[in-house]
């Protein structure tokens, strides 16, 4: 990176150049150097809207935040939003990592520039852990040069931004055309408006997890039916959009003799832009656990029914998640039927002894989602 070889070799194999023209000739290759270095490492999505910034190099004197990136769409949405927001609080300006603007940007028009991880790797960055949870003292993060870390995926974060929130997360027009036109297909069919409801179902590793580790409970055949009917108990004709990570449950567990079931999401985990995009364009929301349900509703902005107490009170869990901060207090719970969590709780009280909050943190990457 540095230019100072390029000089010197230049001075040992042309001694009778001019002062002028060695800097001259410096200057171009060591530019065209750095220039062809930076295009290089920044990453592939430019097809997408959001905008690439290559960041000088001097940091600017302004300083800037960034944060970490890990777990899967929702944690990142998570931690996108609380940098926009906490950045803003504080006065600095924000980056994201390359690999969040990978995640985000085929779906979402986010605009926070890209910091290059090339660049990132130069930069004195001052760590900054953060709670799921907004706190006084996040107003005046100390550091000039700041990387929040967390799982952060709280509206106390950002909700008093929320227009610019649903602004950054608005999808890309082809995604929400495509949402869109399934939608279209479903009223197409009927004379009288349709409200349609979307469904998320989170299970996946959730699956082993949540007892495992949580002590807890996944939504049960219970649940659904109590949150169905909650919907057509106010609106006339409800139509409930389904998806979920394991379609094949969710067939064989929502009651969908009534005509007003639709079994939509592809089951994939590995591409959850489309069932994401389908929430969204739903009118309201029943979500089960995870960030991906939760931002989905958020989003949405309808009424939203989720799932309530899915663990019990010895639960690790509450270490790391504030239920107050993670739903709207607008939002309607219904608790969980716990019996499942605290037959199992026998067989694993042994191990979960060993969990430490550190270790709870961790896990929260690859399972709150
Ligand atoms: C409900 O959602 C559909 C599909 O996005 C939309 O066309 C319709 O206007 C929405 N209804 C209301 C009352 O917002
Ligand atoms: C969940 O538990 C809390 C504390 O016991 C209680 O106040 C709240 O009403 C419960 N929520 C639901 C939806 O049952």
């Amino acid at each position: 990176k540095d230019s100072s070889p390029w000089f010197c070799l230049l001075l040992s194999t042309c001694p009778s150049l001019s002062t002028f023209y060695f800097l001259f000739v410096v200057f171009v290759v060591s530019t065209i150097f750095h220039c062809h270095q930076r295009l290089a490492l920044v990453p592939a999505p430019w097809a997408y809207s959001a905008q690439v910034v290559v960041v000088p190099r001097h940091h600017p004197q302004e300083g800037m935040f960034t944060i970490n990136a890990v777990g899967r769409l929702g944690n990142q949405m998570g931690q996108y939003a609380t940098l926009y927001a906490l950045a803003k609080l504080n006065g600095r300006p924000a980056y994201v990592p390359a690999q969040m603007h990978s995640t985000l940007a085929p779906i979402f028009r986010i605009t926070l520039p890209v910091l290059p991880s090339a660049t990132a790797h130069s930069v004195p960055w001052r760590n900054y852990h953060l709670n799921d949870w907004m706190e006084e003292q996040y107003r005046h993060i100390p550091g000039r040069y700041v990387r929040l870390t967390g799982y952060p995926c709280s509206w106390t974060f950002y909700h008093h931004l929320r227009q610019e929130i649903l602004q950054e997360f608005s999808l890309h027009e082809h995604v929400r055309e495509e949402a869109q036109k399934f939608l279209q297909a479903l009223q197409a069919t009927q004379a009288w408006r349709m409200t349609f409801v979307g469904v998320h179902v989170r299970r996946g590793d959730y699956v082993r997890v949540m007892p495992q580790v949580w002590k807890g409970v996944l939504a049960d055949r219970g649940y659904l039916q109590q949150a169905l009917d909650w919907f057509r108990a106010r609106y006339r004709s409800p139509v409930f959009v389904v998806t979920s990570d394991d379609m094949a449950w969710c067939r064989q567990s929502i009651d969908s003799s009534r005509g007003d079931v639709v079994f939509a999401g592809n089951g994939l985990q590995g591409s959850p832009a489309k069932d994401f995009a389908l929430l969204t364009q739903c009118n309201h929301s029943i979500i089960t656990v995870g960030t991906f349900g939760i931002w989905a509703a958020y989003l949405t902005g309808g009424d939203t029914v989720y799932l309530a107490n899915f663990t019990l009170p010895n639960s690790p869990f509450h270490m790391v998640f504030k239920p107050q901060a993670a739903f709207l207090p607008e939002w309607v719970g219904i608790a969980a039927d716990l019996r499942q969590a605290q037959q199992s709780l026998g067989s694993v009280r042994e191990s979960s002894r060993e969990w430490t909050r550190e270790a709870a943190r961790s896990y929260v990457a690859v399972a709150l989602e």
